[in-house]
């Protein structure tokens, strides 16, 4: 039986938890009886008590009404389809949910699950990932039950080469996220990471399958620090990294951020679709904390220096070298002088 995890098993059918709290809700803080949940779930009243004894043990609390049946009291903070989707109102975006309490990349599950198919807004949520990737071939750090770990399969209609304004959109929606949910106001540096106070808060990972003219579909990658505490961070991390929960000083619901996330996604990729890029653009770009600024890039055994002048259309960063040259940079690591 599947629990409320997808737990190794990408099928995203309902399971049988998932059903009996979707009974609950529907109910809205009402009681439930005994009868009514097997008769409607077609099980018998001796599972129901087992299963309603499962959900306790991961965090629900419900209390029992004698001669009526249960009442759902609290749920936990946990990132299952169930609590995802719950009250979540989008176009594309989580059509279907796929949750793992623990996976070795959420990347990787979904870029195997889109070669075979998956649809359009298909989302691939982690508590935690044991080979969590981040860029440039390094590891994302991603301990249980503190941060959000998703990554979403898309099948726009663009050029291989217009694959990068994804990865703008995301870093947009991962802003706008941030900002509702916490009031901080995160900037952007290029070419995908979100800072806030200077330390780094949210990474992007896009992953694409392309032929010469045409997209197949694109895994964008998101990996947010959000209750992750000092002690949790790796020693040797190259540049500052911060969690919400360092930032304002409280915790923030996981759940909450994550529909949030997953709506303001939802929004810019409903108005890429319509509008095309230049919406997503600007609001980019009145995130970017690096105009203006003297800057290094380094990638492989490349280092560059010189002052940024924007981005281009295809999300490389335009440089401009202390002889006057404007370079085009298309990956790197960027150091501000
Ligand atoms: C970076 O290096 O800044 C990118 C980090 C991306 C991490 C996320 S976590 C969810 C998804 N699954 C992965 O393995 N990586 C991305």
């Amino acid at each position: 039986m599947k629990d409320l995890f997808a737990q190794g098993n990408e099928t995203g059918e309902k399971s049988l938890d998932q059903r009996i709290l979707e009974l609950f809700r529907e109910k809205k803080g009402g009681v439930v009886s005994g009868e009514e949940l097997s008769s409607a779930l077609g099980v018998s009243r001796t599972a129901v008590w087992k299963h309603i004894k499962t959900l306790k043990a991961i965090g629900y609390r419900f209390t029992a009404i004698p001669a009526q049946g249960y009442r759902l009291v609290s749920s936990p903070d946990i990132l299952v389809p169930a609590e995802i989707s719950s009250g979540l109102v989008t176009r594309r975006i989580g059509r279907r949910f796929i949750c793992f309490r623990e996976t070795e990349s959420t990347n990787m599950v979904a870029f195997r699950m889109a070669e075979e198919g998956a649809e359009e807004g298909t989302v691939v949520v982690a508590e935690a990932q044991h080979l969590g990737k981040g860029r440039l071939g390094r590891r994302w750090e991603s301990p249980p039950g503190v941060n959000l770990y998703c990554s979403l399969i898309l099948r726009p209609p663009i050029l291989p080469t217009q694959a990068a304004q994804l990865t703008f959109l995301s870093a947009v929606a991962v802003t706008r996220a941030i900002t509702e949910m916490t009031l901080l106001q995160p900037v952007i540096k290029w070419p995908n990471d979100v800072l806030v106070g200077g330390g780094k808060v949210a990474g992007l990972l896009n992953e694409m399958s392309a032929e010469t003219e045409k997209v197949n579909f694109i895994v964008l990658g998101i990996g947010i620090n959000i209750n992750m505490r000092r002690d949790q961070f790796p020693n040797d991390l190259r540049h500052p990294a911060t969690s919400l929960a360092l930032e304002t000083g409280r915790e923030v619901s996981r759940l909450e951020f994550t529909r949030a996330l997953l709506t303001a996604l939802d929004d810019s990729y409903d108005a890429y679709l319509t509008n095309g890029y230049d919406t997503i653009r600007e609001e980019w770009l009145s995130r970017f904390s690096m105009n203006g600024r003297e800057v290094r890039v380094t990638f492989q055994n490349n280092s560059q220096a010189g002052m940024v002048m924007g981005i281009d259309d295809d999300g490389a960063l335009l440089l401009r070298l202390h002889d006057g040259r404007v370079e085009r940079v298309l990956a790197g690591d960027v150091t501000i002088l």
